[in-house]
């Protein structure tokens, strides 16, 4: 793919990943991008590099408009690897380049790298790099999404380079939010605002609402945000600001995501009349089976809910190991704001409810208790209790989600 030109001089010099489905273990169908961006000012600016394996892809793009020897500064906004694996081949090819970095991303800088031999200026926010008729300025983003994070503003463009924030896992030949709506929806642009969000940001809402609020205090005026990851927001960068504020805020939809895992399809069974339940109190529920969903479509869909019903089959006097592995992997993104059941079949001795809410309550979420279980497969009495169970629990989930003033917007 060209390079291609974001502001005057600004330009997009990074990779289409066309095929990367596991990233890290964060399934991506839908590929993604490395952005990165070279300034073609009096002293030529790189802002971050690529994933290893496209170097050569980024290098043949900076030399469509420059000797890479003739790079003056590398600004490293964030150092995980997808966006400093070609930092090694552009140092070779422009030695003398200032790499402007933070100073928890020099440290890191050191521990992936040799850097004995680069020249590396720490920056702090407010700090600036005048590169021409541009000034960058640095704002420290810590834990957004490592703690060496960082954004770079170029007021004269008002551009904001934001590295992993307001980014989505997506390869699309549209760079820009109206290209790649001028051909398919913004509801399916703004999902994979969603999922990048869940499945990385979470655990981060509090810091991201205060950034916010300290980048609008700044009254910084911006009217193009580039993240490295997807397409770049240049016909309406408030709506993923206001979306990132609301789910920073704690809002979703009020709805509930019924998510499970069967044996011997007992526990399947016990969700269909669950399921009855909730739709007869008004409330729209997604169905998640584990092994059957990728588990950054599972962890999605239970952040797009106000409620989750987590449904598991006891083995061996234990959860499901697929259950445990659903809620290892959400208790480490540190969910707010969600109400939380179970339910579960067992043979005898049964134990993958309780371990349900016990850990529902380590991870400090609110429940409604108690949970609805069954020995082997539910009779027709079963089926009774369980569909009051799933009208109980929407009644309750409605409840909640009343306490939560903004409107979902999500
Ligand atoms: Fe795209 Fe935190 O790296």
């Amino acid at each position: 793919m060209n390079v291609i030109e974001v502001k005057p001089d600004i330009y997009w010099v990074g990779a289409v990943d066309w095929a990367v489905r596991d990233f890290h273990g964060y399934v991506t169908p839908s590929g993604t991008t490395y952005n990165n961006f070279l300034i073609m000012d009096d002293d030529i600016t790189l802002v971050d590099t690529v994933k290893h394996e496209f170097c050569e892809v980024m290098e043949a793009n900076i030399r469509r408009l420059t000797d890479p020897s003739k790079i003056k500064n590398i600004v490293v906004n964030h150092i995980e690897n997808d966006h400093t694996g070609g930092l090694e081949r552009i140092i070779a090819l422009a030695p003398n380049a200032v790499i402007h970095v933070t100073k928890k991303g020099r440290e890191g800088l050191a521990r992936f790298f040799d850097i004995s031999k680069w020249t590396i200026k720490e920056v702090k926010t407010g700090d600036t790099l005048k590169t021409g008729k541009y000034t960058l300025t640095f704002l420290e983003t810590p834990m957004l999404h490592w703690p060496d994070a960082m954004m770079t503003y170029v007021a004269q463009a008002k551009l904001l380079f934001s590295q992993d924030a307001f980014g989505q896992h997506m390869a699309s030949v549209a760079r820009f939010d109206d290209e790649f709506t001028a051909s398919a929806s913004m509801v399916e642009l703004e999902d994979f605002v969603v999922d990048y969000y869940a499945n990385i940001l979470m655990p981060f809402g509090k810091l991201i609402k205060a950034k916010i609020e300290e980048v609008r205090k700044k009254n910084l005026d911006i009217d193009m945000i580039a993240p490295d990851h997807g397409i770049i927001w240049r016909k309406n960068p408030g709506r993923v600001l206001e979306m990132y504020m609301n789910m920073a805020r704690g809002n979703t939809n009020q709805r509930i995501a019924l998510i499970y895992d069967t044996m011997w399809h007992s526990t399947e069974n016990m969700a269909l009349p669950i399921i009855r339940g909730i739709r007869d109190e008004g409330m729209d529920c997604k169905v998640i089976k584990l092994r059957a969903t990728p588990m950054s479509v599972a962890i999605k869909e239970f952040w797009k809910s106000r409620g989750a019903i987590i449904g598991s089959p006891t083995l061996n006097n234990e959860v499901f190991p697929s259950v445990a592995e659903f809620m290892v992997h959400l208790k480490g993104l540190r969910p707010k704001d969600r109400l939380m059941s179970a339910f579960g079949s067992y043979g005898w001795g049964g134990g993958a409810v309780k371990w349900l809410y016990s850990t529902f309550k380590e991870m400090g979420l609110k429940t409604v208790e108690p949970g609805v279980e069954v020995q082997y497969w539910a009779k027709l009495q079963d089926d009774e209790k369980c569909y009051e169970f799933g009208r109980r629990f929407a009644k309750e989930v409605k409840l909640y989600h009343d306490g939560f003033v903004e409107p979902s917007n999500i």
